[in-house]
């Protein structure tokens, strides 16, 4: 069976884009993969954490994926703190990735940009990254367009070590970015990805929003003056971004779903949209609120960190006895 990997960062709220980019993609694989999924709670130290809050989020973050369908007996579900492993290879990897390729990073370049006293982790995430997917021997990691850089770099690591050691260290991963859904953006500004850390609130629908702010979110969005209900991303981003949801979330395709509204205003069409999303997450939050506070959180977990410490310790010995950290 082929393997697929994904995380998401416990950093705040997560949104339709991370719904639609990587749990929805997973829960739709669960049947037919060998699939983990865990909580880069690493990853979220990155930029700063309140140390009350992180523990938080880990948790919603945790019921969200098994409110969203992530099915806990299908999927190895794991803490990436929980395995002392990631951050160990991950040093190891560092040593052998040139610095440049991780200057290059695009989402580096825009983070570093907003804060001057960007930690040193922010620029070494990839390679965290890189460790969390090679430690498995995946095949896919499903993502949005916005981590595929991280993936192709991961590739480029994966193909260096195993070359310079003349072995098969590591697969050679692919990026598995979802036909349609892969950048879902901002509804206040179409031209930037929808993400937890939006400066507009009311652009970024979060899966826990009331079926009232949904509505309110949706039915502001930013339009055009064209008035009809077109894929055409360059003159109509924001309706084109509310095409790509409702496409999504009705597993309707895009022409399917133009022929549908072409002869619909724009409130009739939002409407729709805003219809499809709330009978989507209000089943989610129905199951997220009897999941979370459930003492189950903590068996999954525990069962995610024992399977996955002995598949990464395997990989670190490996690395230990090749690269020569032993005597
Ligand atoms: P993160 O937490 O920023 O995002 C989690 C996932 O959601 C996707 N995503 C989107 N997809 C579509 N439209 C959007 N607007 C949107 N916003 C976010 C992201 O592409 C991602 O798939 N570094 C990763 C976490 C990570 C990881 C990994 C992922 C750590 N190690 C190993 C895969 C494999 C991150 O920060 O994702």
């Amino acid at each position: 069976m082929k393997r697929i990997l994904t995380g998401i960062q416990p950093s705040g709220s997560i949104t339709l884009g991370n719904y639609i980019g990587a749990i929805k993609q997973m829960v739709n694989m669960q049947n037919d993969y060998e699939t983990y999924i865990f909580i880069a709670d690493m990853h979220a130290i990155t930029v700063p954490q309140d140390p009350k809050e992180l523990p938080n989020n880990i948790k919603n973050l945790l019921a969200i994926y098994l409110a969203s369908g992530i099915d806990y007996k299908k999927n190895t579900i794991f803490l990436q703190s929980d395995n002392i492993y990631h951050a160990n290879i991950s040093w190891m990897l560092e040593c052998l990735t040139p610095y440049g390729e991780l200057s290059r990073m695009t989402q580096f370049k825009d983070k570093s940009k907003k804060n001057a006293n960007f930690s040193a982790g922010l620029l070494t995430y990839p390679i965290l990254m890189a460790s969390d997917i090679l430690i498995y021997d995946v095949d896919y990691v499903p993502t949005g367009q916005d981590q595929k850089q991280h993936v192709e770099l991961t590739r480029d690591i994966a193909i260096r070590i195993n070359k310079k050691y003349n072995e098969d260290v590591f697969k050679v991963p692919e990026p598995l970015i979802t036909k349609g859904g892969a950048k879902i953006m901002d509804l206040q500004d179409p031209t930037k990805k929808m993400s937890k850390s939006s400066e507009n609130q009311k652009g970024v629908i979060y899966l826990l929003d009331t079926e009232d702010t949904i509505r309110k979110k949706i039915g502001s969005a930013v339009t055009d003056s064209v008035g009809k209900v077109k894929y055409d991303i360059e003159n109509q981003p924001g309706i084109s971004n509310l095409i790509t949801i409702y496409s999504v979330l009705t597993n309707k395709s895009i022409e399917e779903v133009e022929k549908e509204f072409e002869n619909s205003n724009y409130g009739i069409f939002k409407k729709s949209v805003a219809d499809v999303v709330v009978e989507e997450l209000s089943k989610i939050q129905e199951k997220y609120n009897e999941l979370v506070n459930s003492n189950k959180l903590e068996e999954i977990l525990k069962n995610g960190k024992e399977k996955t410490t002995e598949i990464a310790k395997n990989k670190y010995e490996k690395l230990k006895s090749i690269i020569g950290l032993h005597i």
